[in-house]
């Protein structure tokens, strides 16, 4: 019976890994139809904070990706996306690309997988990868012409988030704890990317940080917002999101969270309400009246029920409490305003 079995299983499996057999040099593989299908798609952002991956959140990305070919994108590890996704709905095919070089970012057949996917996941893993081979390449192309013209579900986890907003923490001097961004905004790990690699709607003027339940990601998302300000001239707003939590951005700014973790979002209190000093070797000052940073804090669940409209900056459902970061001389504080 079971040798029966074994042999059932082995013609299949290699009936996959025949039609698994694609062009693409960057490829680990790929389960289900290798021929490419054109299918209806929808356009939205998926901010995923790593650890567990979020089934609702990739349920999602299938809906709007029409059931067509799903792209997984990575710079370091394997094709284990591939199974999860196909058996978590329907699609017409999985694919992991690999992309490890600029070489391979720049071929014209790894560009044209990402271009005919109708949906693409960037997993976790280093974002100065991701910066260091994909930035000014066909890929990152190919991934703006996804998101912005053919309208396509974009996702990412942790390293594969943190790219996704117009300014990123691109961590090419390796990475950096609250502490040491708090007692010195300039500090040499603080290395921020702005408007020169991912574009999506939305996230325009937005830094992302997964993992954010680990509180040592507060002052370090917190700094990041400081010198968005200063560098940049915009409002400093970030997302921050906690592990096995999805934020999921609707074609119209409208956003679900999934998951059992919470989004924070993030925002510089108007653009008067600039840090008193970010300077290169001080500490951050940024009080404010200890109203410097707006919190709004909003909870997953299975449903995706609570949600926040980035448009407008406000949570449509879910936590209103009026909850304040300051930094008074590189020290993080919280102020809860009762008043309100
Ligand atoms: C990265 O580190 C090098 C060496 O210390 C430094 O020269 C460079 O300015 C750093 N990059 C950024 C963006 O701070
Ligand atoms: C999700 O949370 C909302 C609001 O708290 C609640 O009404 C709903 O029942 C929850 N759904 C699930 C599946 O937990």
């Amino acid at each position: 019976m079971d040798c029966i079995k074994f042999i059932v299983y082995g013609i299949l499996f290699s009936a996959l890994s025949f039609v698994g057999k694609t062009t693409s040099p960057a490829s680990l593989g790929l389960i289900g139809d290798s021929a490419d299908v054109t299918r209806p798609t929808s356009g939205g952002t998926v901010l995923v904070g790593g650890g567990r991956d979020v089934d609702a959140a990739m349920q999602w990305m299938i809906k709007k990706s029409g059931g067509g070919d799903f792209v997984i994108i990575r710079a370091t590890g394997t094709d284990a996306y591939n199974s999860y996704i196909y058996n978590l709905g329907s699609v017409n095919s999985v694919e992991t690309l690999l992309i490890n070089s600029r070489t391979l970012a720049n071929d014209p057949q790894v560009e044209a997988t990402i271009r005919r996917a109708e949906a693409v996941f960037i997993a976790g893993g280093d974002q100065a990868n991701y910066v260091n081979y994909w930035k000014d390449t066909r890929v990152e192309d190919a991934l703006n012409y996804l998101r912005n013209m053919k309208q396509v579900p974009i996702g990412g986890t942790s390293a594969g988030c943190a790219i996704l907003g117009r300014t990123y923490f691109s961590a090419i001097n390796g990475t950096v704890t609250s502490s040491e961004a708090l007692a010195n905004p300039y500090n040499r790990y603080v290395t921020l990317g702005y408007d020169d690699f991912l574009s999506q709607p939305y996230l325009s003027n937005v830094i992302t940080d997964t993992h954010f339940n680990n509180p040592d990601r507060r002052g370090r998302l917190i700094t990041f917002l400081a010198r968005m300000n200063k560098d940049y001239g915009v409002i400093g707003r970030g997302i921050g999101i906690d592990e096995s939590t999805a934020l999921c951005i609707e074609f119209d700014g409208t956003s679900k969270v999934f998951g059992s973790g919470i989004v924070f979002f993030l925002s510089q209190n108007g653009l008067n309400n600039q840090p008193e000093k970010c300077v290169s070797g001080s500490s951050l000052d940024w009080y404010r009246n200890r109203q410097a940073i707006t919190i709004y804090k909003i909870a997953g669940n299975e449903s995706g029920s609570e949600s926040f409209d980035l448009k407008t900056w406000s949570p449509i459902s879910g936590d209103d409490v009026y909850q304040y970061y300051y930094v008074n001389r590189g020290t993080l504080g919280i102020f809860f305003d009762d008043k309100k």
